[in-house]
């Protein structure tokens, strides 16, 4: 049975990446059949029409139709997956929440489709800045859709949790787990590894506090703006791969003995607010998640996710007429 696949912004930097990593079965396996649904705004439409014959001159095994469209009732038509990425950007100096009101009509009027012309049991995943509270958006814009469909990226800033640590460590990153991110994709994120491991060895025991405050964190956390530094743009290869590891691991299942970080509606635990779109580390099985439980977490952890639950509190206040 094939898999309808939407991805909006699809003539954008991570959409250019993301269409032909998925067309050529990296997101759920090349036996599977995938049918794109390319999503832009009008005046991108021909660059749109370019991405499309350079699919086909791909010649995919795992791809079957493609779509383009400016119509969002199109491009969400009986979709299984939606890649949100369509959103404008961050700059240099910016932060990701300044992108709030310029973005946050978007993923009204795609909440809406979704909620329209989807699959029901669609699994959302929005990138576009600022992801967790643009996901907050877009799901109470589509009240007939469980909110559970709708998740925000953190997996980049997860898998660059997991880089620095390789680099600081020199293990390779596949020997690194039970990193954790939580909170908001921005610079309050939690970047989490008091019970990661290295090599099999607590990450703690060989890494000292020190150096993850004053170095692991800030790394993380900034990395973005680090990377727009340097390239003048956004991150885009590592964000589309991250965006296909997140959806991955959710319709396939995580690693056993592994936890990913995801940004889902909060259910209470460990005491966010309901709703926000929160990150907690979870596993994944069967298609679904859940948040692993009972995590101690000491002083400085409790600080630093209250922190990043007030900004997205804040987020959402701001944006309250759109929900
Ligand atoms: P880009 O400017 O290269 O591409 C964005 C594309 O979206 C453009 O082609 C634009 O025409 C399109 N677009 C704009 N409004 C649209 C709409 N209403 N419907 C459909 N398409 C629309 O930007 P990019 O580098 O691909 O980044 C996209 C977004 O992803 C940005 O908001 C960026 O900040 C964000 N991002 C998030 C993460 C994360 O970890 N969550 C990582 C990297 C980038
Ligand atoms: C990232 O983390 O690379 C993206 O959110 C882009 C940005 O604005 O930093």
């Amino acid at each position: 049975m094939p898999k309808t696949i939407t991805i909006t912004g699809a003539a954008g930097q991570i959409g250019y990446q993301l269409a032909f990593r998925i067309a050529s079965g990296q997101l759920l396996g090349d036996k599977t059949k995938v049918n794109l649904k390319l999503l832009e705004i009008n005046p991108a439409l021909e660059a749109l029409k370019g991405v499309a014959m350079e699919l086909e001159d791909c010649a995919f095994k795992s791809l079957g139709e493609v779509t383009i469209t400016d119509d969002a009732s199109i491009a969400f038509g009986g979709s299984d997956f939606a890649f949100l990425v369509g959103a404008k950007p961050r700059g240099p100096g910016m932060e990701r929440s300044d992108l709030l009101i310029e973005n946050a009509q978007i993923f009204s009027i795609q909440g809406k489709a979704i909620n329209h012309n989807a699959n029901k049991n669609i699994k959302v995943l929005v990138v576009g800045n600022p992801a967790n509270t643009n996901a907050l958006i877009a799901s109470a814009n589509a009240p007939d859709i469980n909110p559970r469909s709708f998740s925000a990226m953190m997996r980049l800033d997860h898998n660059r949790a997991i880089a620095q640590l390789a680099k600081k460590t020199s293990f390779h990153s596949s020997l690194i787990k039970k990193v954790a991110i939580w909170g908001n994709h921005s610079t309050t994120q939690y970047p989490d590894i008091n019970n990661a491991l290295i090599n099999s060895t607590k990450a703690l025991d060989l890494l000292g506090q020190d150096w993850v405050r004053n170095n692991f964190s800030p790394a993380v956390q900034k990395r973005g703006a680090e990377i727009i530094q340097a390239r003048g743009l956004s991150s885009a290869a590592s964000a589309a791969s991250a965006a296909i590891d997140h959806m991955n691991d959710w319709e396939m299942g995580s690693d056993e003995g592994d936890w990913v970080s995801m940004a889902i509606p909060s259910d209470g635990s460990y005491g966010i607010s309901e709703g926000i779109i929160f990150s907690y580390p979870v596993t994944c099985k069967d298609g679904d998640y859940s948040i692993v439980q009972e995590l101690n977490l000491d002083g400085f952890s409790q600080e630093s996710i209250k922190a990043s639950e007030l900004e997205l509190l804040q987020e959402r206040e701001a944006i309250k007429h759109l929900l």
